[in-house]
């Protein structure tokens, strides 16, 4: 308990240094117009209209972002459908499915766990560690050791789903570990959310990359890699192969690029020429950004095209096509 305590005083302390912000032409503007198209909910793929539902339900009754997010990605990880998300994703090579999120606000506060199995909501999970501990990232058995300690439990059905143990059985006939554009290892859902209040925050979930070796994290759960909110700037979210993300600190890349005055469609535009540079001769990587200002001007980036996104606000509800870089096909 003391030791809690003092860890607790730890984070408190370390929260309290002051840094002092870089004052950008964006953030000046931020704060000086009204935003005129809030709330808003961007989010990745088509699974992103259901999971804008969930969070619109909290924006349109002035609810924060925070809230929304989680809610919002939660709906996929519900989703028995999706094979790469939740627990009815495609498991790791060894037939374990693992799970990896993180959720993040306008203020730096993140929460992050990662290799997480037979719990539902790791985005819970993710928000829980957040708000109740001094830590910003679990991993594993100490990660799920915690949940079930704090209020989660397991789940009571088999996992991978019996639709999925057949596939991953047909698999294990050839075995192959492949990285390249498809279905199996591109539909992380990631989600950007900006209030009422002018709040911003994000979320990412998923089950990573299918039959991946056991024990591999990919980008979504890593802060700054697969998501990243700077309140002074706005936020980026990322989807596809991770190590490429992780490589490149993709999404804070993003938020970078947008503090030194690109839009969102610039910011996710450079970060994929970035990637494309940094790893030559990854013929069919698909990656995919997508990026909010504090204005609410919003944009997304792909390495190939049919990466699209879902958008949300008042008086909008529908699917989005990125811009790409090259065509696959
Ligand atoms: N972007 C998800 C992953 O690579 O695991």
């Amino acid at each position: 308990m003391s030791r809690r305590r003092f860890l607790k005083n730890l984070g408190l302390a370390s929260a309290g240094l002051a840094i002092k912000p870089i004052t950008t032409a964006a953030q000046t503007t931020a704060k000086s117009l009204p935003l005129k198209d809030s709330p808003l909910v961007i989010s990745t793929w088509i699974h992103g209209m259901e999971a804008n539902a969930g969070a619109w339900s909290v924006l349109e009754n002035g609810g924060a972002a925070l809230d929304a997010v989680q809610k919002g990605v939660a709906v996929t990880e519900s989703d028995i459908t999706n094979r790469s998300v939740g627990l009815a994703g495609r498991p790791d090579r060894d037939g374990h499915v693992t799970l990896d999120a993180c959720i993040m606000d306008h203020d730096s506060r993140c929460g992050s766990v990662a290799f997480l199995e037979d719990i539902q909501h790791p985005i819970d999970v993710a928000r829980a560690i957040m708000d109740k501990t001094p830590h910003v990232m679990l991993v594993g058995e100490g990660a799920q050791k915690w949940a079930l300690e704090n209020g989660f439990s397991k789940v009571d059905f088999e996992v991978p789903i019996p639709e999925v143990q057949k596939d991953y059985e047909n698999w294990l006939i050839k075995s192959e570990y492949k990285t390249g554009v498809n279905v199996e290892n591109h539909d992380t859902i990631g989600m950007l959310a900006l209030d009422a209040s002018g709040r911003m925050a994000g979320a990412c979930t998923t089950s990573g990359m299918a039959y991946k070796i056991r024990g591999r994290v990919g980008d979504s759960p890593i802060i700054g890699a697969g998501l990243f909110i700077d309140g002074d700037v706005g936020g980026a979210t990322a989807t596809g192969v991770g190590e490429a993300m992780i490589r490149t600190a993709g999404a804070s890349a993003v938020v970078e690029s947008m503090r030194r005055g690109a839009s969102p469609d610039e910011a996710c535009y450079d970060i994929v020429q970035r990637i494309l540079k940094k790893h030559p001769g990854v013929e069919g990587m698909q990656v995919g950004f997508l990026a909010m200002n504090m204005k609410g001007e919003y944009g997304g980036y792909s390495v190939y095209n049919g990466f699209n996104y879902a958008l949300r606000s008042n008086d909008r509800n529908e699917m989005v096509d990125a811009k790409y870089m090259r065509t696959w096909g």
